[in-house]
Order: structure tokens, then C-alpha cells, then sequence
């Protein structure tokens, strides 16, 4: 997994606990690093025993942890990745763009990188569907990632999402309303 995702792993720790905290994850996890850099890529699994740990130390579920944690990134994607939005984009029109724009851009930028396949279904202009597929099993991270963006479109009362199939799955369908 790319390390801007560790990065900002890291930075969510630090900013929802403190700099401490994040010592004493890791080295409850036994991983030996103390911080990741941007351009490297690390083994997913290393996502996974940080996330458990944070899990552990809050008592809140590994899923709700992966929704934060999927939140939080928004902002700091939007940042490297704006040149890929346009000005008139809302919630709706980015999840539409967030395969091909998106990880689509991830993807090419960086060969190594392995973002989940999203398939965006326009049900209506009220009900997008989206298929993910990943071996990582991480869907709640992109639960987070779409509450994260309807935040950041200032839309959070206008957009629910909730996944229709089990959300630790390899293929997860999420459902994305957007009311009045
Ligand atoms: C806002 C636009 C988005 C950007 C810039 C973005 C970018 C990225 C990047 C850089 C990665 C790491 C890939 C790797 O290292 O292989 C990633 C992973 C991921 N993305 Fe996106 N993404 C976006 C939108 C979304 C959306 C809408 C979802 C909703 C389902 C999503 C779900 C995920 C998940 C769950 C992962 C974790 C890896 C996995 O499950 O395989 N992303 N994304």
C-alpha cells in the first residue's frame, strides 16, 4: 500500500490521540518504524496491526476505526489529488469520477500502487451504487472516504451511506443517497 495512506494513517492518530500514543502503537504492534515516507510502499498488513491496535486502545470496533480513519483521509487526498476535481463537482459527480479520475491517477502515477476497483452505478440522480472489489478487505475505509467527501462538498446532511453486503468482504456494494 502506498505510503501516503500510512502518512496519513499516522497523522490520524496523532491529531484524535497524541504523538505518545502513536509510539505506543507501534510498539505494541512490533513493527519496527517509527514513521513511514510518503513515496515508499509498505505491506498492507502493517494498515491492518496499526488499525488493530487503535481498536484495542479506543474499545471501538476495527470497522469503526477504518470509518474514521477513512474520514479523516479526505481532506489530504483532495490536496494531492485536486487537479483531478472540477470547481463544479459536488459529492455526487466525485464519486461518479472517483474510479477513472481518481484511482485511475493513483494508479498511473505510481505503478506499485493496488487501489480497490470501484464500479460507480448511477441508480438515479438520488441513489449512486458502488461495487467495490479488493483483496484487503477494507470497504469500511471507503464508508469513511465517501463520508469524508460529502464533509468536505459540505453535504453531510444531505448524503447517507450504508453498505447492502457484508462490509469485510473481498466484493461489497454500498449505497450513497443523497436527500433534499
Ligand atoms: C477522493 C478521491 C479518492 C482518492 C484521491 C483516492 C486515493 C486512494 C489511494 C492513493 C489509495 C492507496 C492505494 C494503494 O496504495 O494501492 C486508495 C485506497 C483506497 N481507496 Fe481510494 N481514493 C479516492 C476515493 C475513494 C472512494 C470514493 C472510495 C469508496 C469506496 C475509496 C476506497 C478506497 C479504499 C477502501 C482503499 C484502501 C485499499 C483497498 O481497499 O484496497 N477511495 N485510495
Amino acid at each position: 500500500m502506498h505510503g501516503s495512506i500510512f502518512v496519513f494513517l499516522k497523522r490520524y492518530i496523532e491529531s484524535t490521540y497524541d504523538y505518545s500514543t502513536w509510539v505506543k502503537l507501534m510498539e505494541s504492534t512490533g513493527i519496527d518504524r517509527i514513521s513511514y515516507q510518503m513515496q515508499e510502499m509498505y505491506p498492507t498488513r502493517e494498515l491492518t496491526q496499526i488499525i488493530g491496535a487503535v481498536s484495542s486502545l479506543s474499545g471501538n470496533q476495527a470497522h469503526e476505526v477504518q470509518e474514521q480513519f477513512g474520514a479523516f483521509l479526505v481532506p489530504d487526498l483532495l490536496m494531492i489529488y485536486k487537479k483531478y476535481v472540477l470547481p463544479e463537482w459536488t459529492t455526487y459527480d466525485l464519486l461518479l469520477h472517483a474510479e477513472s479520475n481518481m484511482h485511475g491517477a493513483v494508479r498511473s502515477q505510481d505503478t506499485r500502487t493496488t487501489p480497490p476497483i470501484l464500479s460507480v452505478n448511477k441508480v438515479s440522480s438520488r441513489l449512486l451504487v458502488i461495487d467495490y472489489h479488493s483483496r484487503r478487505r477494507m470497504a469500511s475505509v471507503g464508508i469513511g472516504i465517501v463520508k469524508g467527501i460529502a464533509a468536505y462538498f459540505n453535504e453531510s446532511d444531505k448524503v447517507t451511506v450504508s453498505s447492502i453486503t457484508s462490509p469485510d468482504a473481498e466484493r461489497v456494494q454500498l449505497r450513497v443517497e443523497f436527500g433534499e
